[in-house]
């Protein structure tokens, strides 16, 4: 050992390089180090006066002039990371923008941050220099001590921490999608600890605005998961800067930023890494976990030998022992920030989904000692809590999503509950966007859904808010509405966790935000936390059943609910909600009456009186709904639900429609002329289909999955077993599906060539090639079948608007044609409406992932108007869609919130028919007869829960 570190300073070097064959030459050349000591020795000798005048003998110093350099270069090895200690006395934020006005924001109800709750608090917040200056009560001689400030009425309105979103990709997966700002993954190798989000950092995404308008103030920008060892991810604040650049969004950066060379005497910074296991590592670098796991353990073997060889050179330099030392401490910039996790100065964020996989990586962090500040996605983490305290420095926090589940295998098992589930076991709950897979801008309802499915009131407010910050490592001026805390502030126009919940104004770094905020006026009680339903039963399942609980319902014939304050009836068409006087009753929120059921048909609704002897016969459940309703079953479209199971996994689906524009379909099965029916593929019983059923919504309508000629949807009954069930099909055959617009980001036809293919097939009067099939854009044409074109680009619907009229004057008939997606269809609103043209909106709440998307109409607080209010305004006749199936379920809640977002000029009856009998209007079904009965609330409410639905069609009530 002695004589290996006796080494001459060159050779040491060598040594190290040798061991680490692919790092960079050292940076000195042996030559010049040589250099250096011959100057070392001269310049001691003169300093020292150590050598003797007398009888000179070659003496290595024991104290060479570099020691105190290297000595405090290792003691800041050792030094943790966190704010220096003047941090706590600063007066001005470091990101403070000189001449930002201070802001008295007055009258809040204030939710101070904190996981078991710093309690709420009604008063004043007063922010200057870009940090909170009091909280509560403002002394009137703190405001006073400023010459300009602006006041704000809060208007008792709740006020929270800024939103930190621990998952991002904003600025490197950017939006709108283009080739040239794809910066997500490098595919260059496996495990690469060297290369960096902030590098790839694209200050044009659109994104930025729409999520401050969400209340988002900070994100964790990783980088994606094509690797096991992804890069370094950074924080950044997500406000424009004066210098508009990259860096200048960053929070805290570390000082490593510019290199490993850092001032040794400044306490170091967090820094932050993407680590990722499981199927992404597997299917980017063409291997399996086992893979990965050697992938994880060679990096950090490399990153171990440097910490060693570090270590062991400091307990010389610590000991005096300098003899034979090089006068540097051994680095590597390729692997430096790997040895920082080493040395526990890094958050590292693990996406990782599975048993198996939380597995490798507890081996992983207790073989090489490293904490994990986060297990991200994490969907069976619910599952084995125990396991996950297994982490080397203690249970990491979970991140993860409220419902997006089972897009891939791993996705599987995912549960609505794990927030609760987690909780309940100790572990720190973190709700996540991984932007833009979900859409930042609505990372609070994410927290709302779980507040919804269980998770306690504070904990799902941190879970957005104070959780994240600390998780990350700025607990000390992130999450918290506390003096001396970043001035990073959302004002709500409702309780934060309410359905819909919106800014009013959004503060970071003590800057307002929103310019000119719309603020929808809300019912009072939007300004309580809502008072969510009893998932005991659900959540204990779901463990019990290892994620996989059964979802199959109860049925039954008959069934009596009592206390039921709203029956949702038909009149002339459309639904309208009836408030049923009956019994006064002490349970009852209000009055409340009695539902009689029989057959699956609503036999009897009123008091109890009315409807007593019908209840009285025969042995009948009786269901108490505490005040709830009984309303239409929703409509779901946008989905692959009933053609699809876990969405990435060929052999779950009915799988991909070969589209005639580009690829070739087999001659076999009608060649070009082919037109599939999703009818032929269905499936019933999947996990997305029944939990969307068990949501509320009866049916659904499902195109085969293609490109640009998709075929025909199929409308179907997501409660039934098989497809021979009685009323298990509502319409074989709904309606004709293609798709006009750019599909992905790789080269299709043009637009001119797909509007000329429509054109051509609706126009040709020909029976398909094979004539034995129908011609069905014949049949469209005629306006036998409507027509759905897939398309979100005004100027692709005005082209099909005049495609529209051609075919009309041609064939003499209406041509029952309808957008689906939709998202620029407000610029043609007026046109739309005139043509008779119906949109499904798609998604709701808009976000301009692609091009052909980018004149998205934002919604409050960005805009008065939102896509459906635009729409509405022309008489177009509006349905809503849903793009992820597992999202599916949400059906209630977006019709509520799109009620919310109208302001007084969306009806709940106008609400509804988005998910009723508009869709129904464009694709000429009729799902009368499906009801949902929801106990405690009406079908909108976040307090209420789905509890049966009834099927006239199939004479049958399906119980939960
Ligand atoms: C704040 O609320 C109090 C009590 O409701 C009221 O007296 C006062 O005028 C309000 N102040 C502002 C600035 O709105
Ligand atoms: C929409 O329909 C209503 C009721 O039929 C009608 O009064 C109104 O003028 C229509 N609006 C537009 C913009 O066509």
């Amino acid at each position: 050992m002695d004589s290996k570190l006796a080494l001459p300073t060159t050779r040491s070097d060598d040594a190290h390089r040798d061991r680490t064959p692919r790092s960079p030459p050292p940076q000195r050349p042996p030559l010049s180090l040589l250099c250096i000591g011959c100057v070392s020795l001269i310049t001691l000798a003169g300093f020292f006066n150590y050598l003797p005048t007398a009888r000179f003998s070659y003496t290595y110093p024991s104290i060479p002039p570099h020691a105190d350099r290297v000595l405090r270069e290792c003691k800041a090895l050792k030094e943790t990371p966190g704010p220096p200690a003047e941090f706590f006395t600063r007066t001005q934020s470091d990101r403070f923008v000189p001449g930002t006005k201070p802001v008295w924001i007055r009258n809040a109800t204030i939710w101070g941050g904190g996981s078991h709750g710093l309690g709420t608090l009604h008063g004043d917040v007063f922010i200057a220099g870009g940090i909170i200056k009091a909280v509560g009560h403002v002394p009137r001689e703190m405001v006073d001590d400023y010459k300009y400030v602006d006041e704000v009425n809060a208007q008792n309105l709740w006020i929270t921490p800024g939103i930190f979103d621990m998952h991002s990709h904003i600025g490197v997966d950017s939006i709108p999608n283009l080739r040239g700002a794809a910066d997500t993954n490098s595919p260059k190798g496996i495990a690469q600890p060297w290369i960096r989000s902030l590098d790839a950092l694209n200050t044009h995404d659109d994104s930025y605005k729409l999520s401050v308008a969400g209340g988002v103030t900070t994100s964790l920008i990783l980088p994606g998961s094509a690797g096991a060892i992804g890069g370094q991810a950074f924080a950044i604040k997500l406000r424009d800067t004066a210098e508009g650049s990259a860096s200048s969004k960053l929070l805290e950066p570390p000082y490593t930023l510019g290199g490993s060379h850092v001032d040794p005497s400044v306490r170091p910074r967090w820094r932050h890494m993407k680590h990722a296991c499981g199927e992404n590592p597997s299917r980017f670098y063409q291997g399996t976990r086992m893979d990965t796991a050697w992938a994880f353990r060679h990096a950090y073997n490399e990153a171990r030998k440097i910490k060693e060889e570090q270590d062991a050179y400091c307990e010389k330099a610590e000991a005096g022992k300098w003899e034979g030392l090089a006068s540097k401490i051994p680095e590597n910039l390729q692997w430096e920030a790997l040895v920082d996790v080493l040395r526990g100065r890094v958050k590292v964020n693990v996406h990782c989904y599975e048993g198996i996989d939380f597995d490798d990586i507890v081996r992983l962090s207790n073989e090489f000692q490293f904490p994990v500040a986060a297990y991200h996605h994490a969907h069976d983490a619910y599952l084995v809590p125990e396991l996950l305290k297994k982490t080397w420095g203690g249970p990491p926090a979970v991140a993860i999503f409220s419902l997006h589940s089972r897009y891939k295998r791993e996705a599987y098992r995912g549960s609505e509950y794990a927030p609760y589930i987690l909780a309940k076991n100790g572990l720190r709950v973190i709700m996540k966007s991984d932007h833009p897979v979900t859409d930042s801008r609505y990372l609070p309802y994410q927290a709302a859904q779980a507040h919804y499915y269980g998770l306690p009131t504070e904990l799902a407010l941190a879970s957005v808010t104070t959780t994240p910050a600390e998780a990350a490592g700025f607990g000390h001026r992130l999450g918290y509405v506390r003096k001396g805390y970043d001035a990073d502030l959302v004002l709500w126009d409702s309780h934060p966790l309410a359905l819909g919940a919106t800014p009013a104004q959004v503060w970071i770094d003590g800057i307002a935000q929103l310019s000119a905020p719309f603020v929808s006026q809300k019912p009072r009680t939007f300004q309580d936390v809502p008072n969510t339903p009893n998932f005991e039963k659900e959540a204990a399942e779901a463990v019990k059943y290892d994620g996989l609980p059964p979802l199959k319902p109860k049925e039954v014939r008959d069934v009596v609910f009592t206390n039921v304050r709203t029956l949702w009836g038909k009149e002339g068409g459309s639904h309208v909600a009836v408030p049923l006087a009956g019994d006064a009753n002490a349970n009852a929120k209000s009055q409340a009456g009695t539902v009689v059921v029989k057959n699956g048909k609503i036999e009897c609704a009123g008091s109890s009186q009315d409807c007593l002897a019908m209840a009285q016969a025969g042995d009948m459940d009786v269901i108490d709904l505490q005040g709830g309703s009984v309303a239409p079953g929703l409509i779901s479209f946008g989905t692959p639900l009933g053609l699809a199971e876990i969405t990435s996994e060929y052999s779950t689906n009915d799988g991909p429609v070969a589209d005639p524009l580009e690829d070739k379909v087999p001659s076999i099965a009608g060649g070009d002329d082919a037109v599939i029916q999703a009818c032929d593929g269905l499936q019933f019983g999947g996990r997305d289909t029944l939990l969307t059923f068990r949501a509320g919504v009866t049916a659904a309508v499902t195109p085969p999955t293609g490109g640009h000629i998709s075929g025909l949807s199929t409308a179907f009954y997501l409660g039934a077993e098989h497809k021979l069930q009685a009323g298990a099909v509502i319409k074989d055959i709904a309606a004709l599906h293609v798709a006009v617009g750019h599909l992905g980001l790789k080269e299709g036809p043009s637009i001119s060539t797909q509007i000329a293919t429509l054109r051509r097939l609706l126009l040709s009067e020909r029976k398909s090639e094979s004539g034995e099939s129908e011609n069905w854009f014949k049949e469209a044409a005629h306006g036998n079948i409507p027509l759905i074109v897939k398309v979100d680009k005004a100027d692709h619907m005005a082209t099909l608007l005049v495609l529209k009229k051609q075919v009309e004057g041609k064939t003499g008939k209406t041509l029952r044609l309808s957008f689906a997606g939709g998202l620029e269809a407000h610029l043609l609103a007026k046109e739309i409406g005139e043509a008779g043209v119906g949109v499904i909106l798609n998604p709701v709440r808009s976000f301009p992932t692609t091009f052909d998307q980018l004149r998205i109409i934002p919604g409050p607080p960005l805009s008065e108007d939102t896509p459906i209010s635009a729409l509405l305004k022309h008489n177009v006749t509006v349905g809503l869609g849903v793009e992820d199936k597992s999202e599916a379920p949400g059906a209630r809640f977006d019709i509520g919130w799109a009620a919310l977002d109208g302001n007084g000029k969306i009806s709940k009856e106008q609400a509804i028919a988005l998910a009723t009998t508009n869709l129904e209007k464009i694709f000429g079904i009729d799902t009368q007869g499906d009801f949902v009965a929801y106990h405690g609330g009406d079908v909108f409410d976040m307090e209420s829960k789905a509890v049966a639905v009834m099927s006239a069609r199939r004479e049958q009530v399906a119980l939960f």
